[in-house]
C-alpha cells in the first residue's frame, strides 16, 4: 500500500509523467486497480476516466445550482454549449445524467448547472448532499451547438427553462473569447424567481451594445420587466424578419424546441437546437400500443417492451442497466448492436431493420428484436 501510495503521490506531483509511468505501470496493476487507489488516495488522478473535484457551488435563479469543477487531465478541452454525462452514486446504485456546460471555463475549470426537478433522483441529491470537494466522474464533454457560431454575424438565441444553461455559455463564451455579441436572446421561464444568470446577461447587453435580452415570463404576478406569451408565429412574426439568414440556436424542453423549429428552420442561415427529451414526432399521432419481445443475445433473457417506451427505459424497468448519459439522443453511450427485428428512432423517424447500431435512450420496438445486451 506504501508503494501504491508513493505512485499515485508521484503522478500527482509530475502530470506530465503520466503516459510515461503508466505505460509501465501497465504491465503490473490493472487500470481499474489504478483509478481505485487513486482514488483511495484523494486523488482524482485516473488511468483514462474523468473524474473531477467541486470547487465551487453557487445558486443561479430559486432552483438552479452551478457547480464548478476542476477536472483530471484526461478531461479534453470543452467548446462552448457542450454537455458532460455526470455519474453519481446514489445508494450503490451508479446513475448518470446529461448536464450542460454553463458559466465559461476559467483557470482548468468546468461549471455546469443542474436544475432542481420534481422527484429527479439525480438533481436532487445535487442539490441536497453535493459539498465542495467532492468528487464527481464526467464524460467527455459532446455536442455539436457550437457549429452554428462559426461565420454567423448575427445571432438568435432561444431559452426555455434550463435550456439556458448550453444558451448561456455559448453567449458568455464567446465573450470571454473577445468576441462582440451581435442579436439577442429570448428567454422563457415558468416563474421569475427561475431566472438565471440575470446579471451577467444584462452587464453581457451593456458591453455588447449589439446584443440585447428579453425575458418572458407567464406567471400571473410578472411585472413590466417580463414579456408574456409563448412562442408562437404572432411573437416570432418580427423575429423571423429581424434574423433572416442569421444562425438561430434554440434550447429546452421538446415542445419548445419543435416550436422553434417550425418557426425557423426555413428561414434562419442555420438551425441549431437541443431537446432535453425526445419529441413525439411532429404530426405523428399516437399509434394504438402494441407489445414485442427484445432478446438479450448476451444475458440470455427476454423482455416485454411496449411500443410506446424507449429500449432504455424498458430494460431499466427490467432491471437492467445498459451504459447511457444524456437519454436526447446525443451523447451516443447509450449505443448498442441490434441484431435482428425493426426498431425506430424517434428523433429522426429512422428504421433500423436487421442489424446496425441502435441508441436505445430514443429508440422503440418495431417488432422483435435481438439486441446485443
Ligand atoms: S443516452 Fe445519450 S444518446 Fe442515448
Amino acid at each position: 500500500m506504501k508503494a501504491m501510495a508513493s505512485v499515485v503521490s508521484s503522478l500527482n506531483s509530475f502530470p506530465e509523467r503520466m503516459p510515461r509511468v503508466a505505460g509501465m505501470l501497465g504491465a503490473l496493476i490493472s487500470e481499474s486497480q489504478f483509478d481505485f487507489w487513486a482514488r483511495e488516495f484523494g486523488s482524482i488522478t485516473a488511468w483514462r476516466r474523468v473524474f473531477a473535484r467541486v470547487q465551487s457551488l453557487r445558486m443561479e435563479g430559486a432552483e438552479t445550482l452551478s457547480i464548478e469543477l476542476r477536472p483530471n487531465r484526461n478531461f479534453q478541452s470543452a467548446e462552448p454549449g457542450q454537455h458532460v454525462n455526470v455519474s453519481v452514486e446514489i445508494d450503490g446504485r451508479l446513475c448518470n445524467r446529461s448536464y450542460s456546460l454553463s458559466r465559461p471555463a476559467e483557470g482548468g475549470c468546468v461549471s455546469i448547472s443542474v436544475r432542481r426537478e420534481p422527484g429527479g433522483l439525480v438533481s436532487n441529491y445535487i442539490h441536497d448532499h453535493l459539498r465542495v470537494g467532492d468528487v464527481l466522474e464526467l464524460s467527455q464533454p459532446y455536442g455539436e451547438l457550437v457549429e452554428g457560431l462559426a461565420g454567423a454575424p448575427t445571432q438568435l438565441f432561444l431559452a426555455a427553462g434550463s435550456g439556458i444553461t448550453a444558451i448561456y455559455n455559448l453567449i458568455a463564451e464567446q465573450a470571454r473569447r473577445g468576441e462582440a455579441l451581435r442579436g439577442e436572446l429570448w428567454y422563457w421561464e415558468k416563474q421569475v424567481e427561475r431566472f438565471c444568470f440575470t446579471e451577467e446577461l444584462d452587464a453581457l447587453c451593456q458591453t455588447h451594445p449589439q446584443f440585447s435580452v428579453r425575458r418572458f415570463c407567464n406567471a400571473g404576478d410578472s411585472s413590466s420587466l417580463y414579456s408574456t406569451g409563448r412562442l408562437s408565429p404572432e411573437v416570432a412574426a418580427p423575429l423571423c424578419e429581424r434574423y433572416l439568414n442569421a444562425s438561430v440556436f434554440a434550447c429546452g424542453g421538446s415542445a419548445f424546441v419543435g416550436a422553434a423549429r417550425e418557426l425557423f428552420s426555413d428561414v434562419a442561415g442555420g438551425f441549431y437546437a437541443e431537446a432535453f427529451s425526445p419529441p413525439q414526432r411532429l404530426g405523428e399521432a399516437v399509434a394504438e400500443e402494441r407489445f414485442f419481445e427484445v432478446s438479450l443475445t448476451r444475458s440470455g433473457q427476454t423482455i416485454a417492451v411496449s411500443s410506446q417506451q424507449s429500449l432504455l427505459d424498458a430494460l431499466e424497468e427490467a432491471g437492467h442497466q445498459p451504459p447511457h448519459g444524456c437519454r436526447m439522443g446525443i451523447c451516443n453511450s447509450c449505443s448498442c448492436g441490434q441484431r435482428s427485428g425493426e426498431s425506430q428512432n424517434q428523433l429522426n423517424g429512422e428504421q433500423l431493420r436487421g442489424a446496425g447500431s441502435v441508441r436505445l435512450c430514443v429508440s422503440r420496438a418495431n417488432s422483435n428484436i435481438e439486441l446485443d445486451i
